[in-house]
C-alpha cells in the first residue's frame, strides 16, 4: 500500500464541509470590506522568498520545499502567500491605476516543519493584503475584519494581540540596545538564539525555551524605543481599534518569523491548540514592495491557518443533508425512483436513492444515514396510483404526492 506523505493530509468528506464553511465565511466577510480574490501559483522562483521572508529566518533556512527543476531553475513551493501576491501586484502593475488594492487568497502552503497537531508540511492559509495605505485606519480595518470573520464563525477564541516592530529608522537602534542586554546573558540562551544573536536577536524575545524566557525577562521592548512616527502610528492604530470596537491586548514580545514586517504586527492566539497558539497572524510591510523591485508602496495583511481554524470549530456539524431520499421496492419502482431523482436534481433538489435495489429495511437504514429531510417510498401500488407518501423526517408529517418531479419539488421547498 502506498500511503500519503507525512505532514500532507487528505481532507475527507465529513471534514471538508467544515472547510467549505470557513472558506465561504471568509469570502462573504472579506467581500463586505471590498476585497477581491487573487489566485497565485504554488511554485515561485526561490529568490522571491529569500528576498522577502529573509535569508536568516527559519522558513528560508530550514523549511522550504526548494528544488531545481528540469530547466535548471531554482524554484520553491510557496511557504506563504504575501510574497507571491506582491510579486503579482508588481509584475502586473496593479498599482498603475490605483495603488490601493485589497486582495485575498486561499490555498496550500508548504513548510518542512515537524508535523504535530495543528502543524503540517502542507497546510492551508486564507490571507488578505491591502496595499497603498499607510494611514493607521487601514491597520484597524484589517484587524477588525479578521476579528469579524472569527465572530461570524461563532468563535470566542482566538484573541487579538498587537505590537509594533518599528521601522528601518528605529529598529536598528533598538536591535543594538537589545543586543547589549542579551550579550551578558548569552550563555543562558538556547543554541538557536545564540546562533541568531548576530543575525536576528529579536527572536530571543518570543523563543519558547524556558531558559530564553528567563534570560529575556525584563529585556528592553521595541514599543519603548519607537521613533516618533512609529509611536504616533501605533497610538493611532490603537485609537481606531477602539473606535471600531475591536478588542485587543498588547504583546510587546511578539516578533514574527518573517523579516518583511514594519510597524503594526499582530497574532490571533488561542490556548486551545496546545503548542500551536497562533491561528492567524500578520502585519504591516511598508518596505516589501520596493524590496521586490516595485514602487515605494506600503502594505499590510494577514494569513490564518485553515487547519487551526477547523480545529477550533471542533465537532460542529456542517455536513449537508440531502433534501430527499427515495426508497423503491421492485425493479419497476426502482426505475421510476431513478426517473424522479434525475428530474428532481435538474430542478435543484438534492436526492439520494439506493442504486442496487436492496431490501426496504436496508434502504431505510441508508436513508437514516443520509439524514434526508424528506423520504418517499415507492412500491407497486404507488406505481399504479401515480402517487406516494412524502414524509418530512424532522416533524413526522406526511401526505400523498403525485409522482411528478415538479410537484414533489414544490412540496419540498
Ligand atoms: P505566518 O505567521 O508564517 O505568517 O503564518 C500565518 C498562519 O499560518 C499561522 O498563524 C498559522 O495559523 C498558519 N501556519 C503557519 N505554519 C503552519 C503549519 N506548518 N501548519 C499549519 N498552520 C500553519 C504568514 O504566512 C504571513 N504571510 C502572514 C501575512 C500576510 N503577513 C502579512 N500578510
Amino acid at each position: 500500500m502506498i500511503t500519503g506523505i507525512k505532514g500532507f493530509n487528505d481532507i475527507l468528506p465529513g471534514e471538508v464541509e467544515r472547510w467549505q464553511h470557513i472558506e465561504a465565511t471568509a469570502r462573504r466577510v472579506f467581500g463586505l470590506y471590498g476585497f477581491a480574490e487573487i489566485r497565485i501559483p504554488i511554485l515561485e522562483k526561490t529568490d522571491l522568498f529569500r528576498r522577502s521572508i529573509g535569508d536568516t529566518t527559519d522558513i528560508v533556512e530550514k523549511e522550504m520545499y526548494s528544488f531545481v527543476d528540469k530547466g535548471e531553475n531554482a524554484v520553491t513551493m510557496r511557504p506563504e502567500g504575501t510574497a507571491s501576491v506582491m510579486r503579482a501586484y508588481i509584475e502586473h502593475k496593479l498599482y498603475a491605476q490605483d495603488p490601493v488594492a485589497k486582495l485575498y487568497y486561499m490555498g496550500p502552503m508548504f513548510r518542512y516543519e515537524r508535523p504535530q497537531k495543528g502543524r503540517y508540511r502542507q497546510f492551508h492559509q486564507i490571507g488578505a493584503e491591502v496595499t497603498g495605505v499607510t494611514d493607521p485606519k487601514v491597520d484597524a480595518q484589517v484587524l477588525t475584519m479578521l476579528c469579524h470573520f472569527f465572530a461570524e464563525l461563532g468563535l470566542s477564541e482566538p484573541t487579538l494581540q498587537i505590537n509594533s516592530l518599528g521601522c528601518p529608522e528605529c529598529r536598528p537602534v533598538y536591535r543594538e540596545t537589545l543586543k547589549t542586554f542579551l550579550r551578558e546573558r548569552l550563555d543562558q540562551l538556547c543554541d538557536d538564539c545564540k546562533r541568531r544573536y548576530e543575525t536576528n536577536p529579536l527572536r530571543a524575545l518570543d523563543c519558547k525555551s524556558a531558559h530564553c524566557k528567563e534570560a529575556t525577562a525584563g529585556a528592553p521592548a521595541m514599543l519603548d524605543h519607537l521613533c516618533a512616527g512609529c509611536d504616533d502610528h501605533f497610538a493611532a492604530t490603537r485609537r481606531h481599534l477602539e473606535r471600531a470596537g475591536t478588542i485587543y491586548a498588547i504583546n510587546n514580545r511578539m516578533v514574527r518569523g518573517l523579516d518583511y514586517y514594519t510597524r503594526t504586527t499582530f497574532e490571533l492566539v488561542t490556548g486551545l491548540l496546545g503548542a500551536q497558539s497562533a491561528v492567524a497572524a500578520g502585519g504591516r510591510y511598508d518596505g516589501l514592495i520596493a524590496d521586490l523591485g516595485g514602487p515605494a508602496i506600503s502594505g499590510i495583511g494577514f494569513a490564518m491557518g485553515v487547519e487551526r481554524v477547523a480545529l477550533l470549530l471542533g465537532g460542529q456539524e456542517f455536513a449537508r443533508r440531502p433534501d430527499l431520499f427515495i426508497a423503491a421496492l421492485g425493479g419497476e419502482s426502482q426505475d421510476e425512483a431513478f426517473r424522479l431523482m434525475c428530474g428532481l436534481q435538474r430542478l435543484g433538489v438534492s436526492v439520494e436513492m439506493d442504486y442496487e435495489g436492496k431490501s426496504l429495511k436496508s434502504q431505510m437504514r441508508r436513508s437514516d444515514k443520509f439524514n434526508a429531510r424528506f423520504t418517499l417510498i415507492i412500491g407497486g401500488d404507488e406505481l399504479v396510483n401515480g402517487k406516494a407518501v412524502l414524509k418530512a423526517m424532522d416533524t413526522g408529517t406526511q401526505g400523498d404526492v403525485v409522482l411528478d418531479p415538479a410537484v414533489i419539488a414544490e412540496q419540498i421547498r
